[in-house]
C-alpha cells in the first residue's frame, strides 16, 4: 500500500510523489489549510491538505480525527523557513496531499496515548492501543533485538535450541504450579513449567551436549514490579562444563546482546561471595551502583551497658548488629527523619533503629550513654565516621537484620537520589548455601538439582553449592548452578529435604532413572528476558516490556482471562466447582 515509511523519507524525495500509511496523531485546521500528523510504526510525517491544491482530498481531511487510519500520496516538499522540526527524521519535508484515503476510523481514546499519568487498568484493557505509542514500539524493537541476539550468540557457540513441553509434570522453582486438567485421564493434571529445568537436563542426558530455549515459564506466586505470573527466560545448559565455563558463556552472551543493542558493558562481571553479600548489603543481590555498606559491630555493643544489645552481641553466631554509615547524613536528616527511619524498619520486623551522629566533638545520639569513650572511639574508626556523617544501627536475629538493613540501604539510596541512571552495574553472587531451614523444615535455596560443594557438614545451613546469580543493579537477573548428574548424590539430596523416596520417585522419578543411563557431568543458567528487557530500556515495571501482560492480581484485562467456564466444559474435564475464591 505504501511506497515509504515515514522515517524513510527526507529531503532527498522533495519532488517526488510518495504513498505513506498509518494513525493520525493530530490534525490542526488552520482555516482552510488541515495539517495532519501521520504516524506509523516509529515516525511521524506531516501531510497538508490545502483545497487550492487537491479540493477532494481537503474535504476528506475534514472529515479525519485522531487515530483514523490514512493512507496519504502526494508530492513532498520542503517546509518553509523556520517551520523545521528538529525532533523528525521528516523533520525537514511535508507532503501536499493529493490522495487521501480514509482506511478506518476510530472512536475518540479512551485515554490519551502519550500520557504517563493515565492509569494503568485503563491502558490495560486497551493494550493495543499503548502498544501503538512510539515508547511502546521502541521498547518491543529492542526486546525482538535482544532475543535475536541472543540466539546468534547461543547458535554460534554451538548451541542448538530445542523446545520443550509446556503441558508437562511440575517442577519445583519454589512457586504454585498452574495444572491443567487433563479430559482424557478424568481427574489428572498437568503442570505448566515452572521452568525447563529437568527437560534441559534430560537433554543432557540425550547427549546433545549444548542446549537453549528462549522459554515461557509460569509460576503462581505474589507479583511484584519484576515478577509476572507468565514470563520468558533465555534457559541455557551445557554438558563436561565447569562453573567457569558456564560463567564464560552467559557473559559472553549477555555482552552480545548489550553490544548488539548499543549499550557498552564490560566483557567479564565483578563476583561476590553469597555470605559477603548478606554482610555487606542485607541482600543476596545488592546494587552496585551505590555505596552503602555495612559494617559488623557485634563485638563493640557487646561491652555496653545496654541489657537489649548486650544480651544480643551475646549470640554472634546467631544474632547480628550492623552498623550503616550515611556520609554526611547528620546534615542532610532532621533528627525527626532519623526518627522515622525506625517506622521504615519496624514494618520489616526490626524492634528498633539505632543512630548516631558525627558532631565535632565526637559521636552523639541517644545511645552514646551506653558506652565508654573508648568504644565510641571504636565505632567511629570501625565505621570511618568523620564530622557530619551519621550512622544507624541494626540489631536482632541475622536473617531478620540482613532484611531489613538491606531494605533501608536500599530505602536511603532512593531518598538521597545517589544512585545513578543509565550505568549497568553486573554482579555473580557466587557460594550460595545449598539449603535453608524455615520453621525447621530443610529447603533448597536454588533447586534441588544444584550440586553441593560437599556433603561434609555439622550444620547443614554450612553446605555450600555450585550455584551462582547474576545479578544487575540490584534485580536478579538469572540464576544457575552446576547440576547433580550421580544417582546417588541426587537420593541424598531429595533425603536431605525431607523427600521420601516414595515421594522422590513419584515426582522426579524419570530424573533419577535417566541418571543411572550415563548422565554426563552438566550444568547451565537462565537470564530472566523480561527482566533484563525492562533494565535495559529503563522500564518502571515488567508489564511494559510483555506485549500482553497480566495485572497484579494475574489477570489479563484485556481478555478478561482467568474468567469461569461452562458447566459442559468441566464435566468433560470430570470437574465440579465446590466455591468461588474471591479475588484478594
Ligand atoms: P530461577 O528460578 O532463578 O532459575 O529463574 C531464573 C530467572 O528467571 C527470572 N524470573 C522471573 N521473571 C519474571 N517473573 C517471574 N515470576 C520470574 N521468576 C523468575 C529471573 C530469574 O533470575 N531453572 C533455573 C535456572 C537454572 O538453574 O538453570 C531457574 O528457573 O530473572
Amino acid at each position: 500500500m505504501r511506497t515509504h515509511y515515514c522515517a524513510e523519507v527526507n529531503e532527498e524525495n522533495i519532488g517526488e510523489i510518495v504513498t505513506v500509511a498509518g494513525w493520525v496523531s493530530s490534525r490542526r485546521d488552520h482555516g482552510g489549510l488541515i495539517f495532519i500528523d501521520l504516524r506509523d510504526k516509529d515516525e511521524v510525517i506531516q501531510l497538508v491538505c490545502d483545497p487550492a491544491d487537491n479540493a477532494d482530498a481537503h474535504k476528506i481531511a475534514e472529515d479525519v480525527r485522531d487515530q483514523f487510519v490514512l493512507v496519504a500520496t502526494g508530492k513532498m516538499r520542503a517546509r518553509g523557513e523556520g517551520l523545521e522540526n528538529p525532533k523528525l527524521k521528516t523533520g525537514k519535508v511535508e507532503m501536499v496531499v493529493d490522495t487521501l484515503v480514509i482506511e478506518n476510523r476510530s472512536k475518540p481514546m479512551p485515554f490519551e496515548l502519550n500520557d504517563e499519568k493515565v492509569n494503568e487498568e485503563i491502558k490495560l484493557n486497551y493494550r493495543y492501543l499503548e502498544l501503538r505509542t512510539q515508547k511502546s514500539y521502541d521498547i518491543f524493537k529492542l526486546r525482538s533485538k535482544a532475543t535475536i541476539a541472543a540466539r546468534n550468540a547461543l547458535d554460534s557457540l554451538d548451541f542448538l535450541e530445542v523446545e520443550t513441553p509446556i503441558m508437562t509434570k511440575s517442577t519445583p522453582e519454589g512457586a504454585r504450579d498452574y495444572l491443567v486438567p487433563s479430559r482424557v485421564h478424568g481427574g489428572e493434571f498437568y503442570a505448566l513449567p515452572q521452568s525447563p529445568q529437568l527437560f534441559k537436563q534430560l537433554l543432557m542426558v540425550g547427549g546433545f551436549d549444548r542446549y537453549f530455549q528462549i522459554a515461557k515459564c509460569f509460576r503462581d506466586e505474589d507479583l511484584r514490579a519484576d515478577r509476572q505470573p507468565e514470563f520468558t527466560q533465555i534457559d541455557v545448559e551445557m554438558s563436561f562444563c565447569d562453573q567457569e565455563d558456564v560463567i564464560k558463556v552467559a557473559e559472553n552472551l549477555i555482552k552480545n546482546i548489550f553490544d548488539t543493542c548499543g549499550f557498552n558493558i564490560p566483557s567479564t562481571f565483578k563476583r561476590m561471595p553469597y555470605s559477603e553479600a548478606m554482610e555487606n548489603y542485607g541482600s543476596d543481590k545488592p546494587d552496585m551502583r551505590y555505596d552503602l555498606k555495612m559494617v559488623d559491630v557485634i563485638d563493640i555493643f557487646e561491652k555496653c551497658d545496654n541489657e537489649i544489645f548486650s544480651k544480643i552481641a551475646s549470640a554472634p553466631k546467631k544474632n547480628r548488629i550492623k552498623a550503616l554509615k550515611v556520609p554526611k547524613g547528620d546534615e542532610i536528616f532532621s533528627k525527626r527523619q532519623m526518627k522515622g527511619f525506625e517506622d521504615y524498619v519496624r514494618k520489616f520486623g526490626a524492634s528498633g533503629l539505632g543512630y548516631f551522629q558525627m558532631k565535632e566533638d565526637g559521636l552523639k545520639g541517644p545511645l552514646t550513654k551506653f558506652f565508654t569513650e573508648d568504644d565510641l572511639q571504636a565505632i567511629i574508626n570501625r565505621c570511618e565516621l568523620e564530622v557530619g556523617d551519621a550512622v544507624f544501627f541494626g540489631a536482632g536475629e541475622k536473617k531478620l537484620v540482613w532484611d531489613y538493613m538491606g531494605r533501608f540501604r536500599i530505602y536511603l539510596a532512593e531518598i538521597m537520589d545517589i544512585i545513578p541512571e543509565n550505568t549497568f552495574e553486573f554482579l555473580w553472587v557466587m557460594d550460595f548455601p545449598m539449603f535453608e531451614v524455615e520453621d525447621g523444615r530443610v529447603k533448597a535455596l536454588h533447586h534441588p538439582f544444584t550440586q553441593p560443594k560437599s556433603l561434609d557438614y555439622d550444620d547443614i545451613e554450612e553446605i555450600e553449592s555450585i550455584a551462582y546469580d547474576i545479578v544487575l543493579n540490584g534485580t536478579e537477573l538469572g540464576g544457575g548452578s552446576i547440576r547433580i548428574h550421580k544417582e546417588d548424590m541426587q537420593a541424598e539430596i531429595f533425603k536431605l529435604l525431607g523427600i521420601s523416596e516414595e515421594e522422590a520417585q513419584e515426582k522426579f522419578g524419570f530424573l533419577l532413572d535417566a541418571l543411572k543411563f550415563g548422565a554426563p557431568p552438566h550444568g547451565g543458567f537462565a537470564l530472566g528476558l523480561d527482566r533484563l528487557i525492562m533494565l535495559m530500556t529503563g522500564a518502571s515495571s515488567i508489564r511494559e516490556v510483555i506485549a500482553f501482560p497480566k495485572t497484579q492480581k494475574a489477570q489479563c484485562l484485556l481478555t478478561k482471562a482467568p474468567s469461569p467456564v461452562d458447566n459442559e466444559q468441566l464435566k468433560e474435564l470430570s470437574l465440579r466447582i465446590r466455591q468461588q475464591t474471591p479475588v484478594q
